[in-house]
């Protein structure tokens, strides 16, 4: 039996809806409309990247533009080959730039270290490109700032990678607050733990270690990871006014690769800070590289007058749900598994039961961000939305440099 009783029309109605829509209202694959992208940076996020752009038609089967893998572009002509041969890329470039002045790119897709960002984003937008841009946004905020304008300026449409957004549990998250079923919010705790950083001996720099070196990262933890926790935050629980924090650099010195000298390490290893949010609830955020046993541990947890929500990205498929109107027998935490036709996203997908994971968000970015193109609206999070998580960013290393509260710019 593959019901269990009176739930199923609802269970299934969405996926028979879903396959209605294949072969009803959906466009014949040659009938969508192309959008070539050029993707710069064929590391990690290159690689998430592409296969959102590959996966996002056999899954969104209503969007009407199909997304071109026309170039990939790095700086090794040999790697670049090898990538665009197994992504199927049509084309390869080694300079940016160059990718920048084609008439056959729409989209530009910057999966490159922080601190090419601004440069590249800037001059896509003044190319008249569409741009996808990783996170963090920048550097610091006046950098920032300076992509913002340009991006408005030349009105293209834009966004930033802020992928947890699209996690079907953390979008459930959003639905249940801006539905009231939290009332009103107390507590805001997130921790983003890591332990990769805390052998001595590795070296700082270079093409794999760029996070360890505050010229390509601009920050350690504070940018790498706690700017996702802000980003999920602001979303789910609305803007942030003042922070205290502190930071710690565990191992000062370390051998730089590009150099071959030891350096001193500019990065932070370690932050956690406290936050008041515009809707008067307090936030608790910590981040760390030497939380032994942890590996990407990206947890939060929201309490408010009438129920409690929290999230775990290792068990990324449930949501976890407490709510105070439950009867007092059954009341409890209790787990929401997220792979029902009418939780966000997943109508696309599989069967209920059968859940989905990390590379998916990269996946529903695209679909999103194809549909903003369609209908005319922003991709959330866009360059001003991803700025605002920036201040807080900049706010929170500030404050930890000299031990006052800071109120976000
Ligand atoms: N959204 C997320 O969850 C997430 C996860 C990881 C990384 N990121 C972000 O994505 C970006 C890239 O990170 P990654 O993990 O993919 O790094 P990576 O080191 O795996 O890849 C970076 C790529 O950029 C290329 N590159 C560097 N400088 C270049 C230049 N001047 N021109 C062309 N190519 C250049 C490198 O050769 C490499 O292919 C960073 O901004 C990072 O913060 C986001």
């Amino acid at each position: 039996m593959l019901t269990d009783g009176p739930e199923f029309p609802q269970r299934y109605f969405v996926h028979i809806q879903s396959l209605l829509r294949l072969f009803l209202k959906v466009p014949a694959m040659s009938n969508l409309k192309p959008l070539n992208i050029g993707v710069i940076g064929y590391g990690f996020m290159g690689r998430t990247h592409s296969n959102g752009y590959k996966r996002v038609n056999d899954f969104f089967p209503a969007l009407q533009h199909r997304p071109i893998l026309k170039a990939i572009c790095g700086r090794s002509e040999d790697q670049l080959r090898k990538f665009a041969d197994q992504w199927q890329y049509e084309s390869t470039e080694t300079d940016w730039r160059r990718l920048l002045e084609r008439k056959d790119i729409d989209a530009v897709d910057i999966c490159t270290p922080n601190n090419s960002h601004a440069e590249i984003a800037i001059a896509a937008a003044q190319a008249g490109k569409m741009v996808l841009c990783e996170k963090p946004l920048a550097m610091d905020p006046i950098e920032g700032q300076k992509m913002v304008d340009a991006i408005e300026a030349a009105g293209v449409a834009n966004t930033v990678w802020y992928n947890y957004r699209r996690v079907p549990a953390v979008s459930l998250a959003k639905k249940l607050i801006d539905e009231g079923r939290l009332g009103r919010i107390f507590h805001y705790r997130a921790n983003f733990l890591q332990d990769w950083t805390i052998n001595a001996d590795l070296p700082q720099g270079g093409t794999a270690l760029w996070r360890l070196d505050a010229a390509a990262a601009g920050s350690g933890v504070t940018g790498d990871l706690l700017a996702h926790c802000i980003d999920t935050a602001i979303w789910l629980n609305g803007s942030i006014s003042s922070v205290t924090a502190m930071t710690e650099t565990f191992v000062k010195e370390r051998k730089h690769n590009l150099t071959g000298k030891v350096e001193k390490v500019g990065i932070d290893d370690a932050c956690a800070f406290l936050c008041r949010f515009g809707n008067g609830s307090l936030g608790l955020f910590e981040s760390t590289r030497y939380a032994r046993g942890h590996k990407a541990l990206y947890t939060f947890e929201i309490n408010g007058e009438k129920a409690s929500i929290r999230w775990d990205l290792h068990d990324l498929h449930r949501l976890e749900y407490f709510d105070h109107a439950d009867n007092s027998l059954v009341r409890g935490w209790h787990q929401v598994h997220c792979t029902d036709g009418d939780m966000p996203y997943m109508g696309n997908w599989w069967v209920p039961g059968l859940q989905i994971g990390y590379e998916h968000t990269f996946v529903h970015q695209v679909a999103d961000f194809i549909a903003a193109i369609e209908s005319g609206r922003p991709c959330n999070p866009t360059f001003r939305d991803a700025l605002e998580t920036q201040k807080v960013c900049q706010a929170v290393l500030d404050s930890a440099k000299c031990g006052l509260w800071k109120e976000i710019a």
